[in-house]
Order: C-alpha cells, then structure tokens, then sequence
C-alpha cells in the first residue's frame, strides 16, 4: 500500500509541512485544490504552491475538488505531477477532462463523494487511471471516516479483476490507525490530519504502511 500526504490541515506552516513531507517515504503528496464552488472552501493558489512544490522530491497527486478544472488542469501540469483526479460530480464532460489531462502524459483520476456510487463511473474505468473514493464529504481535513462508502472498494476490486482494468483504488478522508484496518485492497491512502498533526510524520506512515 502506498501513501499520499494531504497537507490541508498540519501543525505546521506551509513550508515547513512539505519539508516534513519530503523526509519520509511516502510515495506521493497529495495537494488538495478548492474553488470555493464545487466546495465552499478554497486553498492555496497555483503561484504559492508552485514555489513550495517546484523542489520536492515527492510525485504529486492532485485532486481538484473544482467546479470547472480546465485551467487548474493546465497549471499544474507543470509541476512533477504523477495524477490529475477530477470530481464526478461536475458540470462538464468528464471525458473531455481525461483527455486533456492524458495529453499531458499524467495518469487521470475520477473522485467520488461518499454518496456517489459506482455504476455512475462504470463507463469510464476502462479510460483511467485512478478511483478516489471519497471516505468523507470533500472540503476539510480531520473529518471523520464514513464507513458506509466501504462496500464501493469491493465492489471496483472485483469490476477490476473481471475485466481486466488497470486503474488504482484510492481512498481520501479519515484515514488513520484506526481506519487503516478496512483498507487492505486499497492501492494509495491518502491521510492529511493524522500525519500531518503530529510530531512524527514518518512513524505515523508507519503505522499507515503496516495495515
Ligand atoms: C478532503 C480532502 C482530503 C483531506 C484529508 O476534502 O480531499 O484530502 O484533506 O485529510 P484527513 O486525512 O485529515 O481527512
Ligand atoms: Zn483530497
């Protein structure tokens, strides 16, 4: 199982959390981007990110909780991006979104909020890369983990394995020790209040790691 670290919310400053980030082995950081539509929160800009993220040694997974990704799309793109995921639940055809973001030669991502369920994605998986199952409502870190969205990770597993698809399953939201035990056919975790509001970032990958 592979980690992403949401840095959304963290005991530290922006700087100092990326830092943290990149002496640990988790394989991605996961930047979370918020227009204040899709969610009514925002983050960060591209131009402060840029400059903390231009450096890191870290693959970067973007998940943009955005109504309209188009431009989002093509600024993050040039950062050492491993995956763009965009929402489902948008206004604007998805099938235009995977192909601009392939055309940058970076692996697409569909997230789903915990109420969306997968026949709405069926047709799709055959052209991703990624499924973010949404374990909380998108727009804040530190949410508690909805286990209610659990039956979904069995049920893409087996939709991969027939058919033969290729796409990881990942998950986002209240994701901790406590969690971590429904979690093991799960490919990338990503886990932000857990990790990133303690003392110790790599000991609590660890315990992320170990299941
Ligand atoms: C929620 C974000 C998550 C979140 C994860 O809208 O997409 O990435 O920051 O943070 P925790 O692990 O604290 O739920
Ligand atoms: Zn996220």
């Amino acid at each position: 199982m592979k980690v992403a670290v949401s840095f959304l919310k963290s005991n530290y400053n922006l700087i100092e959390t990326i830092n943290k980030i990149n002496n640990t082995n988790a394989e991605y950081i996961h930047v979370d981007i918020m227009d204040g539509i899709f969610v009514s929160n925002t983050t960060y800009q591209f131009d402060d990110l840029y400059n903390v993220l231009k450096n890191t040694n870290k693959l970067l997974d973007i998940h943009l909780m955005v109504d309209n990704p188009i431009n989002y799309i093509i600024e993050y793109q040039k950062l050492n991006v491993d995956t763009i995921t965009i929402h489902y639940e948008i206004n604007h055809s998805i099938i235009d979104l995977i192909n601009l973001i392939k055309g940058y030669k970076i692996k697409a991502g569909i997230a789903i909020n915990p109420k969306t369920n997968i026949d709405s994605i069926k047709k799709y998986l055959n052209l991703i890369d990624n499924v973010l199952i949404m374990s909380v409502e998108p727009g804040l870190g530190g949410q508690e983990f909805n286990k209610e969205v659990l039956p979904k990770i069995e049920e893409l597993y087996k939709i991969r394995k027939e058919n033969n698809l290729n796409f990881r399953i990942s998950i986002d939201g209240g994701v901790n020790d406590k969690t971590i035990k429904y979690l093991n056919l799960i490919d990338v975790v990503i886990s932000g209040s857990f990790i990133c509001c303690s003392n110790d970032f790599q000991k609590q990958i660890d315990i992320l790691k170990k299941g």
